[in-house]
């Protein structure tokens, strides 16, 4: 049975008269939705769920922070149960199973309103290493595309603007009234908002637009622009 190491992100284990420290906080923060690691949650039946996500910020050493696709099965298993394992698999032989409890604390971004964010208090950390492999790299990601990276660019400051205190949530960010679904048009994941409000047409934004409102406008802009930025996957 693989050994409890941790209570905490910071992982220190003894080898041989050497202290080796793992800091699984440092290895989120340090790569930005590049530590994709799989999230085991339990299903309604008590079947198990598991999900590769990336998405993490740790704004201290108890608890990680994830953005997450409202309408996922994880999504859905954290709202009922809570109970989470994060399996993370990183270079230089990261290989560890965070085990938490989960809960929701922003159940729409403001730059997308189909994306929640989860935190999740770690409880214990697992060793999973190999005594016959070396882990030398995790799996690695980039973007699909421009907007992909500003989508990613966005949620990231707002994870970490978030899990410091955050700032005021919009209104009409209401994920569950909005209604929400996957966008398949870049074949990748991310998701887009439906709503109540008229969908935005194409050409109503560009992704210049949605970069400079993103990044200079630092969400002083209007519901209606977030619309647009929550919508950046559907013109
Ligand atoms: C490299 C990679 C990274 C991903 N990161 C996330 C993420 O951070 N958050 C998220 O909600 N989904 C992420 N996904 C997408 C989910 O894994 C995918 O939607 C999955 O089917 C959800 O499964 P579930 O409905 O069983 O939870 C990622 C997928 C890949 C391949």
């Amino acid at each position: 049975m693989a050994k409890t190491v941790s209570d905490t992100l910071v992982v220190r284990i003894a080898h041989k008269g050497e202290e080796k420290v793992f800091d699984l906080r440092k290895i989120f923060n340090e790569n930005p939705n590049r530590v994709i690691s799989t999230v085991g949650t339990v299903n309604e039946d008590g079947s198990p769920n598991a999900a590769p996500m990336s998405f993490f910020y740790c704004p201290d050493e108890r608890t990680i922070v994830v953005a997450m696709v409202g309408t996922s099965q994880t999504a859905a298993n954290i709202k009922r149960d809570g109970r989470a394992i994060i399996e993370v698999l990183f270079g230089g032989d990261v290989v560890f199973g965070v085990r938490g409890r989960g809960r929701v604390i922003k159940e729409a971004l403001e730059c997308n309103q189909a994306t929640m964010a989860v935190k999740i208090e770690v409880g214990s950390v697992k060793k999973d290493t190999s005594p016959a492999q070396i882990v030398t790299s995790g799996p690695t990601c980039t973007p699909r595309s421009e907007r992909a990276d500003e989508y990613e660019k966005a949620v990231w400051e707002e994870l970490v603007k978030g899990a410091c205190g955050g700032g005021p949530r919009l209104p009409g960010s209401d994920a569950a009234a909005a209604g929400s679904s996957l966008s398949r048009r870049d074949g990748a994941w991310m998701p887009r908002t439906v709503g109540r409000e008229r969908y935005p047409e194409p050409g109503d934004s560009t992704s210049k637009e949605i970069s400079v409102g993103l990044w200079m406008g630092a969400y002083a802009s209007t519901t209606s622009y977030m619309w647009r930025a929550a919508d950046l996957f559907a013109s």
